[in-house]
């Protein structure tokens, strides 16, 4: 049903779009009112691709819109261009709330959304609808929940009830699953001073994402399933950032000296400030401490293959980013699109 009204819609929107001429090979001939926002000439029809990332202060979304803007350049051919902007939020909903109105002045032909704040994600979802311009949201997931407070699988309402709306992402919970795993195929299970329990130190995201809350949970709930004792030292907020990591890292290490056998990061960002405070603090991954992130920047891949880190769980930056561009062009040819796209993560260890 949706699927049938995302199409009915798409091809309305491609009728008042600058690139309507795209689809089913016409071409705006001679009279022909043009479309209105973008350029189209009779043998080039250009789509105006709004981008509006949380932050360009994120390695691992610097990645992922580098290549959003370089795939949509492999998709284009003699007559089909994308003019992409890619704009940035910088952490703060209300600049990205002015970015997204001008996106919708501009006339864009497709927004891709990654929200400052999921909270803010009705008011900005609404404003995109109602302008009838086909809306990705990226990376960070908009949730439902039940009336106990847990969390609906793909169950948003603004995402179900809007055809031209969906969600590209990746489901967090493998993410942290993986990186229990990791630790409990250990020989030792983390179990460095053979106390009988896993003594961690949790490094956390943005905990309003449910990136870091679904990491932080699946984590440790992989050890506790295998069987494994477990011990939190300290639990922390570093907000996905590398100086906060190793600011975190550096005091649990002086707070719990040798009791700290695990540190667990939301992120690779946090878990390379986590691993220069090791080295600052004398200690070596592999032998008398563990470490672990999620995203695997290419840096850290390099380090799990030295040891010095002990895993790292893919976090699919090129296939979330196709993707979501996929979708993107989908929704231009008018086609119908689904609510929600997801993209495994990969375990990397040595
Ligand atoms: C990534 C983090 C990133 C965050 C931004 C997460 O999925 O793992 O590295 O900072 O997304 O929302």
């Amino acid at each position: 049903m949706k699927k049938f009204f995302a199409s009915l819609l798409a091809v309305a929107m491609l009728a008042g779009c600058s690139s309507g001429s795209a689809s089913g090979g016409e071409k705006p001939s001679g009279g022909e009112a043009a479309p209105s926002g973008g350029e189209t000439s009779s043998d080039v029809t250009t789509y105006d691709v709004g981008v509006a990332i949380y932050q360009f202060n994120d390695n691992f979304m610097t990645l992922y819109r580098n290549e959003i803007e370089a795939y949509f350049k492999t998709l284009e051919t003699d007559s089909v261009k994308y003019n992409v902007t890619i704009v940035d939020g910088k952490n703060d909903m209300a600049e990205q709330t002015n970015q997204v109105n001008t996106f919708i002045t501009q006339g864009m032909d497709v927004i891709i959304l990654n929200l400052v704040q999921t909270s803010s994600a009705d008011a900005l979802i609404q404003k995109v609808v109602d302008a009838e311009i086909p809306l990705v949201l990226i990376n960070r997931e908009p949730l439902a929940y039940d009336k106990d407070g847990n969390t609906i699988d793909e169950a948003y309402e603004g995402i179900l009830n809007n055809a031209a709306v969906c969600y590209v992402g990746a489901d967090a919970r493998q993410s942290g699953t993986f990186q229990g795993e990791i630790v409990a195929e250990l020989p030792d299970h983390g179990d460095i001073n053979g106390d009988g329990k896993i003594s961690y130190v949790m490094i956390e995201g943005d905990p309003e994402n449910i990136d870091a809350q679904y990491r932080t949970e699946f984590s440790i709930k992989a050890l506790t399933d295998a069987g494994y004792e477990v011990d939190c030292l300290t639990d922390q907020v570093g907000n996905w950032d590398q100086t906060n990591g190793q600011t975190i890292a550096a005091n649990a290490l002086s707070q719990y000296g040798e009791d700290v056998e695990v540190i667990f990061c939301n992120n690779d960002a946090m878990a390379l400030g986590a691993a220069a405070a090791i080295t600052a603090a004398g200690r070596t991954v592999g032998e008398d401490i563990y470490l672990l992130g999620v995203d695997a920047l290419d840096e850290c891949v390099e380090m799990v293959n030295n040891g010095t880190m002990t895993g790292t769980v893919l976090n699919d930056a090129v296939g979330q980013s196709h993707t979501a561009v996929d979708v993107a062009v989908k929704a231009l040819n008018g086609e119908a699109i689904d609510n929600y796209y997801w993209v495994d993560y990969v375990k990397v260890t040595k």
